[in-house]
């Protein structure tokens, strides 16, 4: 039987481990087993290696201390806790209850702020261009003397788009509001630096950057109160209780410093290679869109929306041809609801349903890239053969 070999085009769902962050791991998977809070040797070990992954995750994103890093189970728990640990902490004090958020952030940060909605806080979501760009003048007027928190995404998971977080901390300063932004997408893409950015807090998960699932982080610049999400022991200062996962921890902590070394070369190979993408479909197919905009987006995502299409079926066609793509971000890709994004960015529903992401990734090749712009707009073809409205053109 021959086996196919698969081409994976869907990282901003999940990357592969880097081997060396695996190894990293090895070993507090078997004999440095200990738990980081034992004062003996063992737990000396952990502690020392947990440590370090501190200092490497917080090196990545260039925050002034190692102990502004909270680690967490996921980027999902992160604005989780950002989230409901300001708005607890604010109800406490009867500090204010408005919350500013957009209408493209991942459900993580989506269905918080629906959660808190229920809890008697009041939300605004930011509108988005037809590139999924908020607009500042919309985040001015959207500002109250109740707002306790902003919270707008770096980088979109779907279409890639880069949201203006620096000039949004400009404008909350002058209100003394802090920021929060769910980087989980541009860490290892963008040079994310909280310093020049000017947030209060920033989600991170290692899986995204080639480390592995179930690992995330916050950066909580010093001075940022908030609620605790998960109380008992006194683990990571008093910020998050429950025995430290050792293994992950130094996972996160190797993916991250080798994202900080291998960034660049890799974001140079991505922009290539998303180019050639761009170009190969943009020649072999017509009636499409591309979503995201170009000069403002993550290097490596494409979000195309192919007219007289249903992407769901694009996806399983392309997945026999041995392609995995995605229509959009990995939680609601199977739901068939349109996206939330797609819906934000103003997009028909008959574009919204004919629109697949390609997310490229550092070890993808010219010659994968080759062989899906000659797969894609023969199987397109073939879809679109059998589509009543394209047969009437
Ligand atoms: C923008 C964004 N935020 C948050 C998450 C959730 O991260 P995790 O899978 O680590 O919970 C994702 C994952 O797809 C994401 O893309």
């Amino acid at each position: 039987m021959k086996i196919m070999k698969r081409i994976y085009l869907d990282h901003n769902a999940t990357t592969p481990i880097h081997l060396q962050a695996l190894e990293a791991m090895l070993p507090f998977m078997t004999d440095q087993f200990g738990n980081g809070s034992s004062i003996h040797t063992y737990g000396r070990e952990a502690r020392n290696a947990i440590d370090d992954a501190r200092e490497q995750v917080a090196a990545l994103i260039n925050a002034k201390s190692p102990s502004e890093i909270v680690f967490t189970s996921t980027g999902t728990e992160s604005d989780n806790y950002a989230l409901k640990g300001i708005a607890e902490l604010q109800q406490s004090r009867n500090g204010g209850n408005h919350i500013i958020t957009s209408a493209i952030e991942h459900h993580a940060v989506l269905h918080t702020c629906q959660y808190l909605e229920k809890r008697g806080f009041e939300v605004t979501y930011l509108p988005v261009d037809r590139h999924g760009r908020i607009q500042l003048d919309d985040l001015r007027a959207a500002i109250r003397d109740t707002t306790i928190l902003i919270s707008i995404m770096h980088a979109n998971n779907e279409t890639g788009t880069i949201e203006p977080i620096a000039e949004v901390c400009e404008i909350a300063q002058e209100h003394r509001i802090p920021v929060h932004t769910d980087a989980v997408q541009s860490v290892g893409k963008l040079p994310v630096d909280v310093q020049a950015l000017g947030v209060s807090m920033l989600s991170l998960s290692a899986h995204k950057i080639y480390g592995p699932k179930g690992i995330g982080a916050l950066y909580l610049r010093r001075g940022t109160r908030l609620e605790n999400l998960l109380h008992g022991g006194s683990h990571e200062r008093n910020r998050r209780a429950g025995s430290e996962n050792v293994p992950s921890i130094v996972g996160i902590g190797q993916a991250a410093a080798l994202a900080k070394k291998e960034r660049e070369s890799n974001v140079e190979h991505l922009n290539q290679l998303t180019d050639k993408l761009r170009q190969g479909l943009h020649e072999g197919i017509n009636y499409i869109h591309e979503n995201s905009d170009p000069e403002n987006s993550l290097p490596g995502t494409l979000n195309i929306s192919f007219e007289y299409i249903e992407g769901e079926s694009l996806i399983l066609r392309l997945d026999m041809e041995g392609i995995c793509v995605s229509t959009g971000s990995a939680c609601t890709s199977g739901s068939m609801e349109p996206s939330h994004v797609l819906a934000a960015l103003g997009l028909p529903p008959r574009l919204a349903q004919g629109t697949v992401r390609f997310s490229l990734g550092k070890d993808n090749t010219e010659a994968e890239i080759d062989e899906v712009i000659e797969k894609v707009p023969k199987v397109v073809e073939q879809m679109r053969a059998m589509s009543p409205a394209y047969k009437k053109l």
